[in-house]
């Protein structure tokens, strides 16, 4: 009866496990739609990044890191000086918001600064990670 009961939970289980490798089939429309998702929360990161109406002194992003230069999405998470801690570049951000642009930080689910880290890191993109780097 034992040995009944462990073979049906072990089906019931493999079967739940075939149903969840389906479920994450997807064919090349949702690529297709999914990329195009990305690209666009990509634009809206340009465009917060160079809003002068983000912090309260009109100073954007784009001034000090042109095309998101010396930002280095690559070397976080890491020791950040001005923060005391290791801190994620969302963190580093926020540090910005609040400190060059004197505006109020965000949430960091904000989809504001996740449209910012989107422009930030596709600018970047093709540079090898390299965390905690300085
Ligand atoms: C007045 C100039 C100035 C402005 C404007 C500014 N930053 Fe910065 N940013 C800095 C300085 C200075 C640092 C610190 C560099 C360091 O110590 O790593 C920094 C660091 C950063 C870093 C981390 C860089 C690294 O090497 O780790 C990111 C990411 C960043 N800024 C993004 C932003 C974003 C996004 C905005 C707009 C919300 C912004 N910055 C606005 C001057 C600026």
């Amino acid at each position: 009866m034992k040995k009944i009961l462990k073979t049906i939970a072990l089906s019931t289980l493999s079967l739940y496990i075939t149903t969840m490798l389906q479920a994450d089939e997807f064919t090349q429309k949702d690529l297709d739609l999914w990329m195009a998702e990305y690209k666009s929360v990509v634009k809206e990161g340009r465009k917060v990044f160079t809003n002068p109406k983000l912090g309260t002194n009109t100073v954007t992003c784009n001034e000090c890191h042109p095309n998101a230069s010396n930002t280095h999405p690559e070397t976080y998470p890491k020791f950040q000086k001005q923060l005391g801690k290791v801190a994620t570049m969302a963190e580093m951000i926020n540090w910005c918001i609040a400190n060059p642009l004197e505006g109020k930080k965000m949430a960091l689910d904000d989809p504001r600064m996740t449209a910012l880290i989107a422009y930030i890191t596709q600018e970047r993109k093709g540079i090898k990670l390299d965390p905690g780097k300085h």
